[in-house]
C-alpha cells in the first residue's frame, strides 16, 4: 500500500515556516498541518488553568493528568477556507497567538507528555491525508521517513523584524527588543532541550531566507520539492 506523502517544514521561529508551508500545501493540493498550534493551544489551556506562573514555573503535575481530557482540532473556516485551531471546541486561532503564549510555549514543548500527545495527534492526521507538516521536529522525529524534508533558517535580527512588523500591524503593543528577546530565547530553549530538540534533520535541505521574501522562500521550496517528488 503507498503511504501518503508527507512534506516536513522545520525550523526556527518566525521565519515563515508556516506561511510557507500554507501556500506550498495549496499549491500541491495537500493538508497544511500548523504543529506548533498544537502546543500553543495547550499553552492557552496551562495559562487558563493558572498552571503557569508569571515568572514561567509550570505546574507540570497539575496538567499532565488532565492532557487526556484536552481535545485540539483543525477546522476550516467557511468563509476563507482556512484551517483553523480549535480547543475542546472553542475556536483559539487568534489567542493562541499572543506574545503571552509566545513567552511561554518553549517550555510546555519540552514536557515530555504533552509531546507525545502532539506527536500522536500529527501521525493521525497525516494516515489518510497528504500534508505539509511545519514545526520543530518533524522530519527528525515525527515523520523520520517524510517524502521531503526541508530546514528554514534565518537571522534572529531578520525574524524578530518580520514577526515585529506581523504584531504591528494587527495593533499588537510590543516592542522591537521584546521580540527579538523572545525569538532568542526560544530558539535556546527549542535546540537545547532533552526531548526531540529543533535541528535540521541529516537529509533535511536547508534554505536562509534572512534576504529573501515569503513569495522567493515558497518558489524556492516548491521548487526543491517538486524535484524531489518527481524522482520518488
Ligand atoms: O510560528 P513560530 O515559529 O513562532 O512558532 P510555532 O511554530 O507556532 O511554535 C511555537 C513553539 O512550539 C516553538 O517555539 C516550540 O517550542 C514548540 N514546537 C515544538 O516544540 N515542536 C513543534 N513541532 C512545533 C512547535
Amino acid at each position: 500500500m503507498k503511504l501518503p506523502i508527507v512534506i516536513a517544514i522545520d525550523g526556527y521561529s518566525s521565519t515563515g515556516k508556516s506561511s510557507t508551508s500554507k501556500q506550498i500545501a495549496h499549491a500541491l493540493g495537500f493538508i497544511h498541518i500548523d504543529s506548533g498550534a498544537m502546543y500553543r493551544a495547550i499553552t492557552l489551556f496551562a495559562l487558563r488553568k493558572g498552571f503557569i506562573t508569571p515568572n514561567n514555573q509550570i505546574a507540570t503535575q497539575k496538567l499532565i493528568p488532565l492532557l487526556s481530557s484536552i481535545s485540539i482540532q483543525f477546522r476550516p473556516n467557511l468563509q476563507t477556507g482556512k484551517l483553523e485551531t480549535y480547543l475542546n471546541n472553542e475556536r483559539v486561532e487568534d489567542k493562541i497567538r499572543s506574545i503571552e503564549i509566545s513567552s511561554h510555549v518553549s517550555n510546555i514543548a519540552a514536557i515530555k507528555e504533552v509531546r507525545d500527545l502532539c506527536v500522536e495527534l500529527q501521525r493521525s492526521m497525516a494516515k489518510e491525508m497528504e500534508v505539509v507538516m511545519d514545526g520543530r521536529d518533524i522530519g527528525t522525529v515525527v515523520f523520520p521517513d517524510a517524502n521531503v524534508k526541508l530546514f528554514i533558517t534565518a537571522s534572529a535580527e531578520a525574524r524578530a523584524e518580520r514577526r515585529f512588523l506581523e504584531y504591528q500591524a494587527e495593533g499588537k503593543q510590543v516592542t522591537y527588543e521584546e521580540v527579538l528577546a523572545n525569538v532568542i530565547e526560544r530558539d535556546k530553549i527549542d535546540s537545547t532541550r532533552a526531548i526531540a530538540p529543533l535541528k535540521a534533520a541529516d537529509d533535511a535541505i536547508i534554505i536562509d531566507n534572512s534576504c529573501m521574501n515569503l513569495e522567493e522562500t515558497v518558489e524556492k521550496a516548491l521548487q526543491i520539492i517538486k524535484q524531489k517528488l518527481a524522482v520518488l
